[in-house]
């Protein structure tokens, strides 16, 4: 069955995109907007594996993502070692999907080529500060999400496993990533067991300014998604997070979950760990 995007609106924010535009009838490119207000995540594969070609053609477009400046701070490893791949999986039980993915890829924000480039052409490198990193980390972040809507318009499922970066030093040596070069995700790549659901994201309204921020109202619009998202699908008492530090509760919706789950540092090393990989962060 075809799906508009005023429908594939709906779905994905569990509100009415209203009359007009988005009920045009033939938008041009409507499939593919389509296809990206229906993205989702898959976490399971069949047990097929993806041909080479194919293979070559989503690196290829990864690598055709926009990047900052034309510095092309993005690189992938392609993790073909069946040894390394269930290494990973390995240290992280709780996500399966890492070891049973027919094709797992790490993207690295990257200026080992740009430090490289400079003592090439003997000229200083003043830029070693956040800045850069950031751009690093945006290009490679970029160079993902091109894979993944390309692996999806393929037919393919894709999940980011930002979860490596718990174990950041072992994959680090594990992939011999060197000074300047540094994970961001990893990507499992397959093709999906299952159909899978659209996940319902904060509403246009609050994530969308027009001229100027607008932060009027947020608590109220979070707490009406809050219901929205429980309404479609409830968050099951056995997945409340932090339970013996927080009680259960009776409506634990996003914003409950998300607050826990920030409620705890995450990752605090990551500064220590990315000077020790050569980055001065100035
Ligand atoms: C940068 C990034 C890191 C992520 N890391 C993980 C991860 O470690 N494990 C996992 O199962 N899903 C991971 N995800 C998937 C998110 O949980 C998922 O995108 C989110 O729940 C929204 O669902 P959707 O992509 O289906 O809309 C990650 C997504 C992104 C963008």
């Amino acid at each position: 069955m075809t799906i508009t995007i005023a429908q594939s609106i709906e779905q994905r924010f569990g509100v009415s995109p209203g009359e007009g535009v988005h009920d045009a009838p033939e938008r041009p490119g409507e499939p593919a907007l389509v296809r990206i207000l229906e993205r989702r995540t898959h976490r399971r594969y069949r047990d097929e594996p993806i041909d080479e070609a194919l293979v070559e053609t989503l690196l290829a477009c990864a690598l055709s993502a926009s990047s900052k400046s034309d510095l092309q701070q993005a690189s992938i490893v392609r993790v073909r070692s069946e040894e390394k791949q269930a290494r990973i999986a390995s240290w992280l039980p709780a996500m399966p999907w890492i070891g049973e993915a027919p094709l797992f890829l790490v993207f690295c924000g990257d200026n080992l080529r740009l430090r490289r480039a400079a003592a090439l052409r003997g000229k200083p490198f003043p830029n070693d500060n956040v800045d850069m990193f950031m751009n690093a980390a945006v290009d490679a972040a970029l160079a993902m999400q091109t894979f993944t809507l390309a692996a999806e318009a393929a037919g393919l499922g894709c999940c980011p496993i930002s979860e490596v970066r718990t174990h950041i030093e072992r994959l680090t040596e594990l992939l011999a990533l060197p000074a300047g070069v540094f994970p961001i995700a990893g990507l499992c790549v397959g093709w999906p067991q299952r159909a899978g659901y659209v996940s319902m994201r904060l509403p246009p309204a609050l994530a969308v300014h027009e001229d100027a921020y607008d932060a009027a109202g947020v608590e109220e619009k979070i707490e009406a998604y809050d219901r929205r998202r429980d309404a479609r699908y409830r968050i099951p008492p056995d997945r409340q997070r932090e339970v013996d530090r927080f009680g259960a509760a009776d409506f634990y919706g996003w914003s409950e979950d998300k607050a826990r789950q920030y409620s705890r540092p995450a990752r605090p090393g990551f500064r220590d760990y990315l000077r020790r990989q050569g980055f001065a962060l100035e």
